[in-house]
């Protein structure tokens, strides 16, 4: 009987000490999960709600979604947002990121014809998750122009920085009293692409896509519309109401192949092509487009003898205003490359430097691979990324505010591979907050399958399953989603 007791007491005692040196998240780390307007709400013309860009492309050229599907319905989290709020508490959030339809609020666009349901379903939603102690995290801008400010010329415009400066000043009079996180734009990098791929402008891609230049332009403009929001919330909000406003922008690591000079400068110039372009003019003390950028699209820009820049230059005083205008810096990140010049002769930069389908760039065929042809899990990608992001640019705060795997349609409750990748993503945040990284907080990407973009609903990124095939559009927690509950609940990795 003393030796069964000794023997417990030795087993317990271990067990403790391997639980006190388990690496654990702090109490105060937020913990999230993140969605999108366009890819969850449906509703498209309900209520006042105005046109997008998405509404309007997916109906008039269905054949560029992959599955000729749209957002109509998507997962319905316009009539199903409290069934969304007790998933959140069936998970235990501290915070769920979601963002706010622009023509759901503004249906022409401008801020002088607000549509009150359109507030009034927002408030409902914010209202619905503080309840329950779910901070929110509001993007203003995730990709769903209204169709009529696309009509107009949409990011290309240069009155496009005003205009997103009053619906800006809507969103922070609306909802400033209780939402205290801001982000201005998501990924502006790949909206500049997307929307000059022709999204809402059925000829857009004809006249603007094969320019570089336009999607510097748009870059310019964002960067503008980004800064203009910040500096109206600094001076008139943040006072009253206390909170904080931050961008968030795409940032997958870039390791250079091998440790020749060519391949070391090749994924420079890569990084600073996937991030770079955001995070210089707000973050460096500089100010503008970074210097490796300007040089070699100067160099590469040549007709004829004479050089130009296809940049659009800031001035001293629009790189002042742009600089320092992000109380945190969002990160959303996904995967990781090795880059080589040996795929590609460097003289073709200048049409790869902002574009993620370059094919200078390739992952370890070792990486366990998602359905998504560009997403595999490669290691402890988020530390390496944050921890050259920080010795750049000061030490920022970050929040990832993105970070997720994908699936193909289908039914897959038991998504081992999305529990190996969340897993590893929490290996790779412990080491940042190990090294003394600013990390305050993670999202999930994301609470509920939705509407991927391109790819339609044949890609999932959900820990929740929608089933897009019943007309309630039934929620149903994966596997991942147990495991980052419990993830949540103890503030270990457990396996
Ligand atoms: C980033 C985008 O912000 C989000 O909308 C998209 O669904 C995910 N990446 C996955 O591709």
């Amino acid at each position: 009987m003393k030796l069964v007791v000794a023997l417990s007491l030795l087993v317990a005692t271990c067990y403790g000490s391997i639980l006190k040196q388990q690496r654990r998240f702090p109490d105060d780390f937020i913990f999230g999960a993140a969605t999108a307007s366009y890819q969850i709400e449906g509703a498209w013309d309900e209520d006042g709600k105005g046109e997008n860009v998405w509404d309007h492309e997916t109906h008039n050229n269905p054949a560029r979604i992959k599955d000729g599907s749209n957002g109509d319905v998507a997962a319905d989290s316009y009539h199903n947002y409290k069934r969304d709020v007790e998933m959140m508490r069936e998970l235990g959030l501290d915070a769920y990121r979601f963002s706010i339809s622009w023509a759901r609020i503004l249906p022409t666009g401008f801020a002088n014809e607000v549509n009150p349901a359109g507030i009034a379903y927002y408030n409902n939603l914010i209202d619905e998750m503080l309840k329950y102690n779910i901070a929110p995290l509001v993007t203003i801008f995730h990709w769903d122009l209204p169709q009529t400010l696309e009509d107009l010329g949409g990011v290309l415009n240069p009155l496009f920085s005003d205009w997103f400066e009053d619906y800006a000043r809507v969103i922070f009079e609306n909802f400033g009293d209780r939402v205290k996180n801001f982000i201005t734009f998501n990924e502006p990098k790949e909206y500049c692409i997307l929307s000059l791929m022709g999204i809402g402008a059925d000829d857009k891609n004809l006249t603007l896509s094969s320019s570089a230049v336009s999607t510097y332009l748009c870059a310019k403009n964002l960067l503008m519309g980004h800064a203009k929001a910040y500096r109206l919330y600094d001076k008139e909000f943040r006072e009253k109401h206390g909170g904080q406003c931050g961008i968030t922008i795409s940032v997958n690591w870039f390791e250079p192949a091998t440790e020749t000079p060519e391949d070391e400068f090749a994924a420079e110039l890569r990084r600073q092509g996937e991030w770079g372009f955001f995070a210089h003019p707000i973050f460096s003390a500089e100010g503008g487009f970074p210097k490796e950028l300007r040089e070699v699209l100067t160099e590469n820009s040549s007709v004829e003898g004479y050089t130009c820049s296809p940049l659009p230059d800031f001035t001293e005083e629009e790189k002042d205003f742009v600089r320092g205008t992000a109380d945190f810096f969002g990160v959303n990140h996904y995967t990781a490359y090795f880059v080589t010049v040996a795929k590609q002769p460097p003289g073709n930069l200048l049409a790869n430097v902002m574009n993620s389908l370059d094919n200078f760039i390739f992952a370890d065929d070792d990486w366990p691979k998602s359905a998504s042809g560009w997403l595999t899990l490669a290691p402890n990608s988020i530390f390496k990324s944050l921890s050259l992001l920080r010795t750049r640019y000061n030490d920022p705060i970050f929040y990832i505010t993105e970070n997720g795997w994908s699936t193909n349609e289908g039914r897959d409750l038991f998504d081992d591979d999305r529990v190996q990748y969340y897993r590893a993503s929490m290996e790779s945040l412990l080491n940042c907050l190990d090294a003394g990284i600013k990390l305050k907080g993670y999202m999930a990407w994301s609470l509920m399958d939705n509407f991927e973009w391109m790819q339609g609903y044949t890609e999932r990124f959900g820990i929740y399953e929608v089933d897009f095939s019943d007309p309630a559009r039934k929620r149903t927690p994966k596997k991942s989603a147990f495991v980052y509950k419990h993830i949540i609940k103890n503030r270990y990795v457990d396996y």
